[in-house]
C-alpha cells in the first residue's frame, strides 16, 4: 500500500502491532516489522535495561523500522525517552498522559512521535504538542481502555485533527479495516489477533484461552479505580466483579491486579492471571505467523475494496 502512514514510516502496510506489557517483545515486533508492518516493544514497567536489550535483539531480527511504546506514567519513563534515543529507535508510540516534555529532543533525533489518545480533547493536545500522527483507540479494545467506541471515537478524532489517524480497538480482519478506513483512518493499530502469533512469546494457555473465548467472553473490570481493564472472564474477572459489587476499597481492588498480568504471560496462570484481550477474541480461532496474519488482513482489505 501506499498511504501517508506508510510513507510517514516507510512501512509496507499501515498496520502497528499494538505495544502490549509483558506481551510484546523483541520476537513479536521483529516479525511484524519484518513482515512489512510495525512491530513495537512495549516499554511498560520493564527495566530499561530490558527494553534496551530488547531493542538490540529486534534490530538483529529485523532490518526494517520497529517502534517502542512508552506508558508516560510509569517510573521509568524519563530513563526510556532516553534510551529510545540512544537506540537510534525509528518510532515512539506514547500512552497514559502527554508526551510533550520529550517531544523537541525526540523531534531532533528524528524520532516520529505516535500517541494514543481515546478522546478528542487529548488527540488535539497531541497534534499541538508535535505529534506525527494519533492512535484513536476505542474501547473494544484488550488491556486498558477509555469509554467511548472505536466507532464512535475514530470519525470524531479524524474531524479534529490534521495529523493521519491509525485506528485502535476491535480490528481482527480485512472487514475491520475496510470499516475504519472507511471513517477516516489511515492506518490500523491490533493487539488482540497478534497474541496468538507464531512469534508471540506468551505462554500457550493463554493463547488457548483467545482462541477459545466467544464473542461475549470478555469483562471490563477496574472501573471504581479509574484504570479500566478488558480481560477474558475467569477467576481473577470474577474476583473483580465481586469486589465492585461490594464497592471494596479501591486499594484492595489495586491490590488484587498485582503482577496479574504478568501471571498469566510467563506462568500460563489463566485462572488467576490477567488474560488482557480485546472484545474480537471471538473472531480469532487460529495460530498464523505474523507475516500470515499481516497478509491475509490486507488482502481481505483489498478484495473488499475492488467490490465496493
Ligand atoms: C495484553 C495487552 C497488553 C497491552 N498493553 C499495552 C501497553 O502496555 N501500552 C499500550 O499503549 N497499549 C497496550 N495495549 C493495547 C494495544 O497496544 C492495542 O492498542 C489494542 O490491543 C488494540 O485493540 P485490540 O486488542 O482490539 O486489537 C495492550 C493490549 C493487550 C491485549
Amino acid at each position: 500500500m501506499n498511504n501517508n502512514i506508510c510513507n510517514l514510516l516507510n512501512i509496507k502496510y499501515p498496520i502497528f502491532q499494538g505495544g502490549m506489557a509483558w506481551v510484546s517483545d523483541s520476537s513479536l515486533a521483529a516479525a511484524v516489522s519484518d513482515a512489512g508492518g510495525l512491530g513495537i516493544i512495549a516499554g511498560a514497567n520493564a527495566p530499561a535495561s530490558f527494553v534496551r536489550e530488547e531493542i538490540r535483539k529486534a534490530k538483529e531480527l529485523t532490518d526494517k523500522p520497529f517502534g517502542v511504546n512508552i506508558m508516560l506514567l510509569s517510573e521509568n519513563a524519563d530513563e526510556l525517552s532516553e534510551i529510545v534515543i540512544e537506540e537510534g529507535v525509528k518510532v515512539v508510540t506514547t500512552g497514559a498522559g502527554n508526551p510533550g516534555k520529550y517531544m523537541e529532543k525526540w523531534k531532533k533525533a528524528g524520532i516520529k512521535v505516535v500517541p494514543v489518545v481515546a478522546s478528542v480533547a487529548l488527540a488535539k493536545r497531541m497534534e499541538r504538542a508535535g505529534a506525527d500522527a494519533i492512535i484513536a483507540e476505542g474501547c473494544e479494545a484488550g488491556g486498558h481502555i477509555g469509554k467511548l467506541t472505536t466507532m464512535v471515537l475514530l470519525p470524531q478524532v479524524v474531524d479534529a485533527v490534521n495529523i493521519p489517524v491509525i485506528a485502535a480497538g476491535g480490528i481482527g480482519d480485512g472487514r475491520g479495516i475496510a470499516a475504519v478506513f472507511m471513517l477516516g483512518a489511515e492506518g490500523v493499530q491490533v493487539g488482540t489477533r497478534f497474541l496468538v502469533a507464531d512469534e508471540c512469546t506468551i505462554h500457550d494457555n493463554y493463547k488457548e484461552a483467545v482462541l477459545k473465548a466467544k464473542d461475549i467472553d470478555t469483562v471490563v473490570t477496574g472501573r471504581p479505580t479509574g484504570h479500566p481493564v478488558q480481560v477474558i472472564k475467569n477467576k481473577l474477572a470474577r474476583e473483580y466483579m465481586n469486589l465492585e459489587k461490594e464497592n471494596a476499597p479501591i486499594e484492595k481492588i489495586e491490590e488484587l491486579g498485582r503482577g496479574a498480568l504478568r501471571k498469566a504471560v510467563k506462568d500460563g496462570d489463566i485462572e488467576n492471571g490477567s488474560l488482557m484481550a480485546g472484545q474480537i477474541s471471538g473472531l480469532i480461532n487460529k495460530r498464523q505467523s505474523a507475516k500470515e496474519i499481516i497478509e491475509e488482513m490486507f488482502n481481505e482489505f483489498e478484495s473488499i475494496k475492488n467490490s465496493l
